[in-house]
């Protein structure tokens, strides 16, 4: 074995896109492709409920000592109960990121079912898939591509369901679908859990931007009928976008089994699999997220920090799409979608120029973050999008 044999990979699309962001020395560059909210001035901020709880943990944590692999338990309790309004005999440990749920639950699902198949509908985010594969699963793909409406024919996905063998695992995103920003009507979600019962299937949903979407409860309603109806489920959390804690890394795997002894099972296989991976979770953002949800004037003052970022991404969302056409980009379409991530149907040279020509940074596939543009930007961002499209046609 040699170092030698390790052939050259590609860069990561995203961590690739956040070096050259940070190369660019050119004023005024627009950033819109990272996935994290920016506020009105383009900083992406500490939020003030956050510093308040990281002073309090300061003042008055008394020790260090090791939590284990299930991480901070009474974090997962708060989230559990303050993001899914109850327990409805779901359990959960606390992980490393939404990212680290993701690969948790893959991992699961890899040693529970022979077969280790999960459908998964495109596109989606750019991590899902090598993700997935990493874990060892073979992944189903659906094309669900709807570029005319901008959004998913999830319908497309639900037909394949239907045909589905037992067992098999399914991935959804909740809320702020990454990266068209529509997500399945509410009477799909219905659909989704009757094939789910039907066909026995494991749905994993991908729940990473709760409160950005349509509201803090809004953004969980629609999955209601996978909570109440489905018996084995899981949950990949983030609280890295909506507590602003990106670097932090927090999040929570939740579970549930077809009854208490499989719920049990679960449980034991997570802990040993995050024990042989990494131990055990950090604990500081997960601390900061319990104080912050288990105070009530923390609580509060935290959700109008979230509700004032909700706003601002919806008010950018509202004026681009109030905008109307530039080339070949309707920006009506917008108005279908929530939350953070929108789709331009730009050619991939249109993309280029805007990198190179106008410091204007999209996604791969021409995904943007609406919360990268401000007052001071938005003009500029249009100029640059109708020059980069005329000049790519010429
Ligand atoms: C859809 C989706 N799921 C999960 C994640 C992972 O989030 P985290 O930073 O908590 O690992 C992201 C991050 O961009 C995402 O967009």
């Amino acid at each position: 074995m040699s170092f030698e044999n390790l052939g050259p990979l590609p860069p990561d699309p995203m961590l690739g896109l956040i070096q050259r962001v940070a190369a660019d020395p050119r004023e005024g560059k627009i950033d819109l492709g990272v996935g994290v909210y920016q506020d009105a001035n383009g900083r992406t901020p500490v939020y003030d409920s956050v510093q308040q709880a990281e002073s309090r943990l300061c003042q008055t944590q008394s020790t260090k000592a090791y939590l284990g692999a299930g991480g901070n338990a009474d974090y997962v309790e708060q989230l559990a109960s303050h993001a899914l309004g109850g327990h409805l005999g779901l359990q959960g440990l606390q992980t490393i990121g939404g990212t680290g749920a993701l690969r948790l639950a893959a991992e699961l699902l890899g040693r529970s079912q022979p077969e280790r198949r999960i459908w998964i509908g495109l596109p989606t985010w750019t991590n899902h898939e090598p993700l997935l594969r990493a874990a060892g699963l073979q992944i189903i793909p659906r094309d669900l591509d709807d570029p005319a409406h901008g959004g998913l024919r999830h319908e497309a996905l639900l037909d394949a369901l239907r045909e589905a063998p037992e067992g098999d695992a399914f991935l959804i995103q909740a809320s702020g679908h990454n990266p068209t920003g529509v997500d399945p009507d509410p009477a799909l979600w219905h659909a989704f859990a009757d094939v789910a019962v039907a066909r026995r299937l494991v749905p994993l949903v991908d729940l990473a931007y709760q409160g950005l979407g349509t509201g803090w409860r809004e953004d969980v309603e629609p999955i209601a009928p996978l909570l109440e109806r489905v018996p084995r489920l899981l949950i990949a959390y983030s609280c890295d976008k909506n507590f602003g804690l990106y670097r932090e890394r927090v999040g929570a795997l939740f579970y549930r089994g077809a009854n208490a002894g499989e719920t049990a099972r679960v449980r034991d296989h997570l802990l040993a699999i995050a024990r042989v991976s990494y131990s055990m979770p950090s604990d500081h953002g997960a601390a900061i997220v319990r104080t912050i949800l288990a105070d009530p004037n923390l609580r509060s003052g935290w959700r109008a920090e979230l509700a004032a970022a909700r706003d601002r991404v919806a008010s950018v969302r509202a004026t681009l799409a109030a905008h109307g056409r530039v080339g070949a980009v309707d920006f009506a379409a917008l108005a279908a979608g929530r939350g953070l991530f929108a789709r331009l149907p730009l050619a991939a040279p249109a993309i280029q120029r805007l990198h190179a020509e106008h410091a204007v940074y999209l996604a791969p596939g021409g995904r943007m973050n609406l919360a990268g543009l401000n007052a001071n930007n938005l003009e500029r961002f249009l100029a640059a999008l109708e020059a980069a499209q005329r000049r790519s046609a010429a």
